[in-house]
């Protein structure tokens, strides 16, 4: 691999799912205007994620990753936003709880807008068109115009995030999160499910809590811990020369960091080591995600985490394993092992929704009954491995959509009509979202208990 890194040295290795933009003067001209603008995050910000990332890696925290499949300029709203924070929060503190240890929280989110795709083209009626790639590359729309890639879409990208993020951090920082609004993140929707009964009994614990610490002199206007979180951004870092543009020399410590969002992933289908994405993702100091997938093979592994991580430093690789609920058992225990051998520090998560994707009546949806099977298996075998279940990724919304059959209020294979409002793949809804969450927070309770059981014993 070549020593010589700069943000642009990608642009020599061959690449996939690269867009065809028609006009190469114009999208010249827009990458250059995206370098002149400030940067979406600072590189301290993205140094304290990894710090709480290695905290994950060494087994003292857990990562809960989630947002949407692919943003959209058209749902760009202060409802969507605030819907999706009130659900992530939900779930941040029913795994805290459960877990009793530190919740990483990373969205999918202000800048999660480029999407691989599996064919280059897309058939409709006979008619031939190129594939919709995300809001930041070309329209959704079935039309000859919407389907070219614009260049201008980047600068709408760029602002877009920019205005989520900033609600983002008012609502982390401002007083949103604070946990004496626990009963307040409940969302409308949610309130006549299952899932509510038993949030109401965990809120009413911990406001009984905060109510006793008050009492004796802790409380949340003393205690900025209580009354704000730490929330961070991340995405697939697919379209390199918007990446490219946005990654700045960190003048504290001379290093080069995305600055697009916290934590960028590499995907299943462009991590091939010798190719553009992988050379791009080595030279940026970032916490990184790998998605893992079914073909990934022990040997490959290590040698990518060679590449991505050669100092070992926790908290800088998180794998993100989607294998399916049928392959995890045969895919995930022969990963566990190579790097176990090799003593390499990572963060295992699991993202259960990328390979549990079938068609239902033409819909592509997932069944919640083999996202959880998936997640279970992940518990098992980490539990067997010796090794820390680190995190989740999931795909979610904090809206009552339709895109993920099951769940304890069952969403059928006909209703999934009713709500489909996904860009790409589709999501689990707050009230699968909390559902899965409780799941996890049960798994997390039962290895801790197990746990101190062992040292009570030893
Ligand atoms: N600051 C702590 C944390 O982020 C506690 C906390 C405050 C919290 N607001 C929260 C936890 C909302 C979960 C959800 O973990
Ligand atoms: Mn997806």
């Amino acid at each position: 691999m070549a020593q010589n890194w700069t943000p642009g040295s990608w642009r020599q290795k061959p690449i996939q799912q690269v867009p065809e933009y028609p006009d190469a003067a114009a999208l010249a001209a827009t990458e250059a205007t995206l370098a002149t603008y400030p940067p979406l995050v600072f590189a301290g910000e993205a140094r304290r994620l990894k710090k709480q990332l290695a905290n994950v890696a060494e087994g003292n925290a857990f990562l809960l990753q989630g947002g949407d499949c692919a943003e959209s300029f058209l749902e760009h709203g202060a409802d969507n936003i605030r819907d999706f924070f009130r659900a992530f929060l939900q779930m941040a503190v029913v795994l805290t709880y459960g877990a009793q240890l530190p919740v990483v929280k990373v969205g999918r989110i202000a800048g999660q807008f480029a999407k691989p795709r599996s064919s280059n083209v897309e058939v409709q009626d006979g008619v031939s068109l190129p594939s919709y790639r995300g809001d930041i590359i070309n329209g959704i729309e079935f039309n000859e115009a919407s389907r070219i890639p614009s260049p201008e879409r980047q600068l709408d990208a760029y602002r877009q995030s920019a205005a989520t993020l900033n609600l983002l951090r008012a609502f982390a920082m401002g007083g949103y999160a604070n946990l004496e609004n626990v009963h307040q993140w409940m969302l409308g929707f949610i309130k006549d499910s299952p899932q509510a009964d038993r949030y109401r009994k965990l809120a009413d614990r911990i406001s009984e809590t905060m109510d006793f610490m008050k009492a004796i002199g802790i409380s949340a206007d003393s205690n900025p811990s209580l009354r704000e979180t730490d929330f961070f951004t991340s995405h697939e870092a697919l379209l390199l020369g918007y990446e490219e543009a946005l990654t700045r020399v960190d003048s504290t410590s001379g290093d080069w960091y995305a600055t697009s969002g916290h934590m960028l992933w590499i995907g299943d289908r462009t991590r091939q080591l010798d190719h553009a994405h992988v050379e791009y993702f080595r030279g940026i100091k970032n916490p990184i995600g790998l998605k893992c997938g079914p073909s990934l093979t022990p040997d490959n592994l290590i040698e990518l985490i060679d590449a991505l991580n050669p100092a070992n430093e926790a908290g800088r690789l998180t794998l993100i394993c989607r294998f399916g609920h049928d392959k995890v058992a045969d895919s995930l225990p022969k990963l566990i092992r190579a790097v176990e051998k090799e003593g390499r520090k990572v963060v295992w998560s699991c993202d259960p929704m990328h390979g549990n994707t079938i068609t239902l009546n033409h819909y592509k949806t997932r069944p919640f009954e083999r996202i959880l099977s998936e997640v279970e298996s992940f518990f098992q075998i980490h539990r067997a491995e010796g090794t820390h279940p680190g995190g989740i990724h999931i795909e979610m919304t904090g809206k009552d959509v339709t895109e993920c059959t099951g769940g304890a209020r069952a969403v059928t294979a006909d209703s999934l009509s009713d709500r489909y409002h996904t860009h790409c793949d589709p999501r689990l809804n707050a009230d699968q979202a909390l559902e899965l969450a409780f799941l996890l927070s049960e798994r997390m309770k039962s290895g801790r208990d197990e746990k101190r059981l062992a040292i009570a014993n030893a």
